[in-house]
């Protein structure tokens, strides 16, 4: 806008990234179902593969669609550059990119998701990374983990499945201390409860699947760099701070300054490992974003009824909500995600295990899936199955006992909800 006023949340998560499609004034972002793009001579073709300009020459790069929800979430965020990816999962793995190396470690947070647990403590071996897991709440074992071989911390701002808070700014101010980026996973906070970037973190991961397409259609995931960090303070970062062999030499961090990290992972990255999201899949999490701030208002209030209801009841033993006056991460709701503890969280069902089988068999609003993040409630047991992989002290670790239940809480009648927890947990404890 031309008066330079900072746009808000609302208005951002509606126009950032799109404007009337420049060939048909189409005002919805079309979907650019595309490969390639026509390079007007061989000079535009040169300044595009040279990265002195910036364009689109094939969708395993960059296509416009996508860029179109990159450049949303990245204006929700604050930060200087993003990057799609085609899952979550893919993201992890194109934040780490950049950074890592055989021989190369992070930090891990032990509470983070099951599934992120096993990506980390097993596949990532296969490339010669490896995962140190430490209780984010122990500041000291962080900082005692970190040798002159860890490349980054990696937490949740609120974590899967326990809705537990992480101390964004402490792990910062250790990241910062050993001069490495703190990555966060804002997947279950979403950018409109929390701002990592604004309490210290270098990059965000998300896994779009979630809250921020908010309807269970599409699998992405994105890549969120604050453009912050300095990559050639230190020779730990050496594809962005020396002659990069896989771009023909290219000193990212020398030539793009703060847009070396997102540059380097789409023209290494997305190039070579080819996580790219699907044009398609980008416009149905467009569609989503734009009503993400009303969404995610309602999840917590509906969160907030459930779990207080649930708390009160005699045949629960106890509730995981952060936002509930008895969570020991309460006060952190004010610091690390004001509007809001999110609509995530467990709860331990009298009757353990096997209760919280029959409870999740007896829900009939409340749907049994391997998700989160939807606009319908959904209920899982984790420990019989995303966390099944854990070991018995994982599974403790990560907020997901044998005992436990976690909900998503969506954005149907609060009263509704309840009822149909109440005749379940009547049916799980007879
Ligand atoms: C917090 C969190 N991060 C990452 C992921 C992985 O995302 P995806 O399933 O899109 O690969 C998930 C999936 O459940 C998640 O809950």
């Amino acid at each position: 806008m031309t008066d330079g006023r900072q746009l808000g949340f609302d208005t951002l998560q509606i126009h950032a990234g799109a404007a009337p499609d420049p060939a048909t004034g189409a005002r919805q972002t079309p979907i650019y179902q595309t490969t390639a793009y026509v390079f007007r001579d061989a000079d535009h073709a040169a300044a595009l593969f040279n990265l002195q300009e910036v364009g689109y020459i094939y969708s395993r790069l960059t296509n416009p669609t996508v860029a179109a929800l990159a450049d949303r979430i990245c204006a929700l965020e604050g930060g200087a550059g993003a990057i799609c990816c085609s899952s979550g999962h893919a993201a992890q793995i194109m934040a780490l990119f950049p950074l890592m190396g055989p021989g190369l470690n992070i930090v891990a947070s032990t509470r983070l998701y099951g599934g992120t647990i096993t990506q980390f403590s097993q596949t990532i071996k296969r490339f010669g990374w490896s995962a140190r897991f430490v209780d984010t709440e122990d500041a000291e074992a962080v900082k005692n983990a970190i040798d002159e071989n860890t490349r980054a911390i990696f937490c949740e701002s609120i974590a899967n499945p326990g809705g537990y808070i992480t101390d964004i700014p402490a792990m910062a101010a250790i990241a910062d201390a050993a001069g490495i980026p703190l990555i966060v996973d804002n997947t279950s906070a979403t950018p409109y409860l929390c701002n990592p970037i604004a309490l210290g973190a270098t990059l965000v991961v998300h896994s779009t699947t979630k809250y921020l397409t908010g309807n269970g259609t599409v699998t992405g995931g994105c890549v969120v760099d604050s453009g912050k960090f300095d990559w050639s303070a230190s020779g730990k970062f050496p594809s962005l701070s020396q002659p990069e062999p896989a771009y023909h030499g290219l000193v990212f961090h020398e030539a793009l300054g703060a847009m070396a990290y997102t540059f380097h992972s789409i023209a290494v990255g997305l190039r070579d490992l080819g996580m790219t999201m699907n044009p398609q899949g980008a416009h149905y999490t467009l569609m989503g974003i734009e009503t993400l701030s009303l969404r995610m208002e309602k999840h917590v209030e509906n969160a907030r009824k459930v779990a207080e209801w649930l708390e009160q009841d005699p045949r629960v033993e106890a509730v995981t909500y952060a936002g509930l006056p008895s969570s020991p991460y309460y006060e952190r709701v004010a610091t690390i995600c004001p509007k809001g503890a999110g609509a995530l969280f467990t709860f331990a069902v009298k009757g353990g295990f096997d209760a919280c089988v029959k409870l999740v068999d007896s829900l009939e609003l409340f749907s049994h899936v391997a998700n989160l993040g939807d606009a319908r409630s959904l209920v899982i047991h984790s420990a019989s199955t995303t966390h099944r992989q854990l070991t018995p002290e994982q599974l403790e670790a990560a907020g997901a006992a044998p005992d436990m239940v976690r909900v998503s809480i969506g954005i149907e009648d609060a009263e509704d909800l309840i009822a149909d927890l109440d005749q379940a947990l009547a049916k799980a404890t007879a």
